[in-house]
């Protein structure tokens, strides 16, 4: 199989499956157990907040260990509108379902505002910048790289601004982390988002980062761990392996991001020889890994499944939103036409893929619109 879908999910790397191997057989206790055993579980807990901490700059006291990046998004937002009586939601329209629908659940009590993107799929500053001044504490959350386009949005200019109107600023960095710098110090936000799938590491486990300013109400009531704030008995050996994905990621940074420019550059070189192909956003700042392209006229589902009996994994808009035939919202938010939008593959490349690799994607594409030119000829 040619697996181009890394912004979906990525490999477990080997390393982190050493890692949670001990946790998953010879020590399976309880990590709020006293004894010997469940004392090793905490400190396998701790050292992997400190390494998931490290890996975006913060202090491992900053790190709550979610399920994924799904529930830190739904903490982000319910936490911080029930803590602190926020009154208002201002959301980009090209965030992730987890953010977009967690708002919306609360459109009724509060308001909510839907920040819009240019055709690149930016932030639309003066439409901001106007939203952000009216008065009532808010919430801002805008992704530092998006999911689909890749594009990666400038978070000074947001979140300084949000700030300076005394709003709590979210981003949801899943995408950013592990390809690109993402300085939780630096950077004017609150509240940050990780999942470890995307990152070589375990499905299921994330984290929401917060800084103190920020009175978080808790969604999941219990034992009060992860200092009271996401109750339930720690998923062990899922912590361990984010934490030693967290590690690989920093280490490597500066190489992946690297190589992975070299296939994006490389592929999109082929692809744009393509007659009428149009790569998203491609002038923006994007992810080094990312391509998200359409072919006006051609199907996007059916051009991903002739993929697929190829054996070649792509994906034809987000993961989440690919079983249903609704275009990618990212496009139409961007002012896509539908029928574009329709057409539209994402391409994710990760550090095991190779150049040749790429030639084989680029020939079964080539193939898929010689048959499309083909088609076409016939009709007329
Ligand atoms: C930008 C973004 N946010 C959040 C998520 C959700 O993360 P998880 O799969 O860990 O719940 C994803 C995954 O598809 C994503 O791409």
């Amino acid at each position: 199989v040619l697996y181009f879908d890394h912004n979906a999910s990525t490999p477990l790397h080997g390393e982190v499956l050493d890692e949670m191997m001990p946790y998953l057989q010879s020590n399976f206790a309880n990590p709020s157990s006293v004894h010997q055993q469940g004392r090793l579980a905490r400190q396998a807990i701790d050292r992997a907040r400190e390494q998931v901490a490290a890996l975006v700059n913060a202090h491992p006291s900053q790190v709550i260990f979610t399920s994924g990046g799904s529930e830190a998004n739904n903490l982000a937002i319910s936490g911080s509108v029930r803590g602190m009586g926020l009154s208002r939601l201002m959301i980009a329209a090209t965030e992730h379902p987890s953010v977009r629908d967690t708002a919306k659940q609360f459109e009724s009590s509060l308001v909510l505002d839907e920040l819009k993107v240019d055709s690149g799929g930016v932030i639309d500053k003066d439409f901001f910048f106007d939203k952000s001044n009216s008065f009532g504490q808010g919430l801002v959350s805008v992704m530092l790289a998006n999911n689909e386009t890749g594009v990666i949005q400038n978070l000074n200019q947001i979140g300084k601004v949000a700030q300076s109107h005394g709003h709590v600023m979210h981003t949801d960095a899943v995408q950013a982390a592990g390809k690109i710098d993402v300085d939780f110090s630096a950077l004017p936000v609150n509240l940050l988002t990780l999942s470890a799938h995307k990152i070589y590491g375990p499905k299921g486990i994330g984290a929401l980062v917060f800084d103190k300013s920020i009175d978080l109400m808790p969604m999941i009531f219990g034992g009060g761990q992860e200092r009271k704030r996401r109750s339930g008995t720690e998923n062990v050996a899922a912590i361990a392996g984010f934490g030693k994905a967290a590690e690989l990621a920093l280490t490597n940074l500066s190489n992946n991001r690297t190589y992975l420019l070299e296939l994006q550059n490389y592929f999109e070189n082929q692809l744009e020889k393509i007659t009428g192909i149009i790569i998203f956003s491609k002038r923006e700042t994007r992810l080094p890994n990312t391509t998200f392209f359409g072919l006006p006229g051609i199907d996007g589902e059916s051009l991903l499944m002739q993929l697929d009996t190829h054996g070649i994994a792509v994906t034809s808009g987000s993961a989440c939103a690919s079983t249903s035939l609704k275009p990618s919202h990212v496009l139409l938010a961007m002012g896509v036409e539908v029928d574009v939008a329709r057409s539209a593959i994402r391409v994710s490349f990760g550090v095991e893929n190779t150049k040749a690799q790429i030639d084989e994607l680029i020939k079964a594409l080539y193939a898929q619109q010689q048959l499309f030119a083909s088609l076409e000829s016939i009709e007329i």
